[in-house]
């Protein structure tokens, strides 16, 4: 062998050492990103399913709605629009579904027979306020039995109402059963403020979280049987601020349907939660779609009183579930009709950052409060003249 011919040898070694050292390290590093961005990707989908399971329960229905919403909320929330009007929305990412039906379990399960309304009787009642009132509007607030400050806070502030702007207002408060503990002694409480302010409609069911879509039927019932003459209701949660003047003004604007019109805050597309570890968790038997139908946020909705009798009706076929507010979507789905946007969306306000701004309450029709000393506190100063 020449020297030549050895040299020729080993530069041609050279880069064959250097291919395989590099084939090395390629397959290593491609190992390296296929195992981080598999973590990685997992870490994304919880962090999905946990944010998705955050707007939710934001929306729906939180324990203490105090804080501002926190900034994660505002990345997933993206704006849509419906029927020409801004409204929230959540990312539709198939992530977040995908995690979310991966949970099943049991949770005490909620049986057809028990939300159809006339399954169950008045134990307190105002049968004839209607006749004797006539109200244009009839402002529904489900409570519980024990909730008398909220009670009492509303009585004093946005509910001490009986003519706005020249029509008659009616307030009154739903409730059940009280538990078992205490239960006579709240029970004997409720009818001694039932002889006191006339303003007490409590059904036989049992008063419980999971049992809110009874509540809201037997609302609806009480509405069809008992106040099929007034022109508006509203079901307003217990601790919401509410400017009946301002409500009022939207009902009375020439363009306000008075048949077949819900309104409120619009949520579409929001997904079903499968988390049986969530607050908001359905089981897939008692709703199997992955999404819910358009409905209103539960805090406030306002519709014509033609349709309590029409969602009573359609509830019959509906299989209930426990989240009442998408179950009246559902109701409302199966009539064909489609919740409204409000003239002016930023009016139905489903939070409150904690600051008080005075020009603020004064502008909105709703926003969500925290205690019952706020809303004395707010309302208070919203009404002082300036
Ligand atoms: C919403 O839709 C209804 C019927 O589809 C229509 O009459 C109305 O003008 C629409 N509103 C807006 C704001 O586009
Ligand atoms: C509703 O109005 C009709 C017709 O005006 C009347 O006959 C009926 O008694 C009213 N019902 C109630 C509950 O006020
Ligand atoms: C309701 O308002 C009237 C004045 O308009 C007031 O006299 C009354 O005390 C108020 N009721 C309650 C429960 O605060
Ligand atoms: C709902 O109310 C019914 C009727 O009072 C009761 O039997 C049932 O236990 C309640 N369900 C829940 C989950 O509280």
């Amino acid at each position: 062998m020449t020297t030549s011919s050895f040299q020729r040898m080993a530069t041609l070694r050279l880069p064959v050492k250097s291919c395989f050292v590099l084939l090395v390290f390629i397959t290593v590093a491609v190992l390296v990103i296929y195992y981080v961005s598999n973590t990685h990707l997992q870490l994304t989908k919880d962090w999905l399913s946990k944010v998705s399971n955050n707007i939710h329960s934001y929306y729906i229905k939180q324990p203490v709605r105090i804080v501002p919403p926190p900034p994660r909320h505002h990345q997933t929330v993206k704006q849509g629009t419906l029927n020409g009007t801004n409204v929230a929305r959540t990312t539709t990412d198939s992530n977040v579904t995908e995690v979310l039906r991966k949970s099943t379990s049991s949770v005490p399960s909620i049986r057809y027979h028990e939300a159809y309304p006339r399954n169950y009787h008045f134990i307190l009642d105002e049968p004839n306020i209607c006749k004797q009132e006539k109200p244009f509007l009839v402002l529904m607030v489900p409570v519980a039995p024990h909730e008398l400050e909220a009670r009492k806070a509303i009585r004093s502030t946005w509910g001490n109402v009986s003519v706005v702007r020249g029509k008659t207002v009616r307030v009154l408060f739903s409730l059940g059963r009280p538990g078992i503990k205490d239960a006579e002694a709240q029970q004997r409480q409720l009818n001694l403020e039932s002889k006191k302010y006339h303003d007490l409609i409590q059904s036989d069911f049992l008063d419980t979280y999971l049992n809110l879509t009874i509540k809201t039927m037997v609302i609806m019932d009480w509405l069809a049987t008992r106040c099929p003459n007034a022109t508006y209701a509203m079901k307003v949660d217990s601790d919401m601020f509410l400017n009946v003047e301002n409500l009022m003004s939207m009902l009375l604007a020439s363009n306000t349907p008075k048949e077949n019109y819900m309104t409120g805050m619009v949520m579409w597309n929001r997904p079903v939660i499968r988390d049986p570890a969530s607050k908001w968790y359905v089981p897939k038997k008692l709703y199997d779609k992955d999404y819910y139908p358009t409905y209103l946020l539960g805090m406030g909705y306002v519709f014509s009183n033609d349709l309590p009798k029409k969602l009573v009706e359609a509830s019959k076929e509906i299989k209930p579930f426990n989240i009442e507010d998408a179950y009246i979507g559902a109701c409302l789905d199966k009539l064909h009709i489609v919740p409204s946007n409000p003239p002016d969306a930023s009016k139905f306000k489903a939070y409150f950052n904690g600051k008080y701004d005075r020009k603020e309450f004064q502008r909105v029709i709703t926003t969500i409060l925290s205690s019952p000393q706020q809303l004395i506190d707010f309302w208070q100063d919203s009404r002082r003249p300036t």
